[in-house]
């Protein structure tokens, strides 16, 4: 099949490499001509593991092609996909459309012949309708169709959730364009990918529902999880406890600091919004999301009280900035609120991330990067562990311990456990576990 794909960040650039190495012939557009431009010589603009492989391996051979232009691939593409971004509003929260109506008047200037409009970018329940109208009043004699494909990627794993997806889900209200979209995603079904046709309003609020519920599922289990340390419990046995209860699932279990990215704080609040809009306030959402914004500040509180309360000019150590580990993306990360709220109380910070120091660097002030993990923590006050990448997770204890003004740590995503940090000397705060 040949695939035009508009927009090239996270969403399209993974999906064009997918879509290029199941063989299809794919041209990823973006209007933003440095980025294609260092697509062409191979650079990729995000981190993400594998993706440089597979964009350049497809580029090589020939299937995968980058462009600023948008006529002569579209006219050419039996299926174009829409996968511009959707900011939240700031005067409201809900998604802004602007970047995929300007995308859709674009593509319908340039359409020819029967085409399969497919929007990917996550947006509010209805707007597959307006796309269909914006694109009839360019071209009134047009033949096409528009379709609702939302993508359930996570940043970090994002190659392996393309190819080896729970379900995909199609949102379409004609034949001929269920039989192209079942054609683009045919190599997935040798992995047994069930593919869902349903309504295509059913796909818009599908990805809002499944966003929120996993959201609502990580406040659920931090809201356990505060309960586990008054009550002396242990929010991890619990969490084994529940999720093994098929009708709960053992995923998304994890007490932490709060979830971040790019996705659950946007779509919440879209969702918020949206719901307001219709009149049916989705009350659980909104708790939840409030619950998680209280959290992070939470965080950097947790850290003051195991400094024995006073932070003002000590020193302390953060290993992992990034919202989840496998990425360098700091949009609503844990690591900003709890280090602004830390120097708000006078604490200098020392910070190391594997990958996400240079973003961490646009988004905070004050922040002294270092090496590594045993540099970040010398003559720290206290170490806390805000992203659970896997290079923290074998630390020498000992040697940390050894390079610490004093022995205080903070695990907030309980990565070590109070028996092994009590061995190394340490004082220990994870996340649920009671006194
Ligand atoms: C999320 C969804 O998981 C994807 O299915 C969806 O496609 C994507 O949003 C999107 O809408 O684009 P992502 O934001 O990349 O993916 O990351 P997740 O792995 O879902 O993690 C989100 C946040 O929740 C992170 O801050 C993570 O640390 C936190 N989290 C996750 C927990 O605190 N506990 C858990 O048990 C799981």
């Amino acid at each position: 099949m040949r695939v035009a794909i508009i927009g090239s960040g996270y969403v399209g650039l993974v999906t064009g490499a997918c879509l290029a190495d199941f063989g299809h012939t794919v041209v990823c557009i973006d209007r933003d001509a440095s980025k294609i431009e260092s697509l062409q010589r191979g650079e990729i603009p995000i981190y993400e593991p594998q993706l440089s492989e597979l964009v350049s391996k497809n580029a090589i051979e020939g299937r995968l092609t980058f462009s600023t232009t948008v006529a002569d691939p579209v006219s050419d593409a039996e299926a174009v996909f829409i996968a511009v971004g959707t900011p939240a509003r700031s005067r409201d929260g809900q998604a802004d459309l602007t970047f995929v109506l300007d995308a859709v008047r674009d593509v319908a200037a340039a359409l020819r012949g029967y085409t399969v409009v497919v929007v990917k970018s996550t947006v509010p329940v209805g707007t597959g309708d307006n796309v269909e109208r914006v694109i009839r009043e360019v071209r009134p004699e047009l033949d096409y169709a528009v379709v609702s494909n939302p993508e359930f990627l996570r940043e970090g794993a994002a190659i392996a959730d393309f190819k080896r997806p729970d379900r995909i889900v199609v949102g379409a209200e004609d034949d001929r364009a269920r039989d192209v979209m079942a054609e683009i995603y045919r190599p997935l079904f040798l992995n047994k990918a069930p593919l869902l046709f349903m309504a295509r309003r059913s796909a818009e609020m599908t990805k809002y529902a499944a966003n929120a519920f996993l959201a609502t599922k990580i406040a659920f289990i931090n809201e356990v999880s505060d309960l586990c340390e008054q009550a002396g419990a242990d929010v991890q046995e619990v969490a084994h406890g529940i999720g093994l209860d098929k009708r709960i699932g053992s995923k998304f279990l994890h007490a932490g600091p709060g979830f971040g990215g790019s996705c659950f704080p946007k779509d919440l609040q879209a969702m918020i919004k949206m719901a307001q809009d219709h009149g049916a306030p989705a009350r659980i959402i909104e708790t939840a999301a409030a619950v998680n914004d209280q959290r992070k500040r939470a965080m950097a509180r947790r850290i003051i009280r195991a400094c024995g309360g006073i932070v003002r000019g000590r020193t302390i150590a953060m290993l992992g900035l990034t919202f989840k580990p496998n990425t360098d993306d700091m949009r609503e990360s844990p690591a900003i609120s709890i280090i602004t709220a830390l120097q708000d109380a006078g604490a200098r910070i020392r910070a190391y991330d594997p990958v996400g120091m240079d973003r961490a660097r646009e988004v905070l002030d004050d922040v002294e990067y270092c090496r590594d993990a045993y540099d970040c923590v010398t003559g720290a006050e206290a170490v806390a562990i805000v992203t659970e990448w896997d290079a923290f997770r074998a630390l020498d204890l000992d040697r940390i311990r050894t390079l610490m003004a004093r022995p205080n740590l903070i695990d907030l995503r309980n990565i070590y456990g109070p028996d092994q940090a009590d061995k190394a000397g340490f004082r220990y705060v994870g996340v649920g576990r009671g006194k």
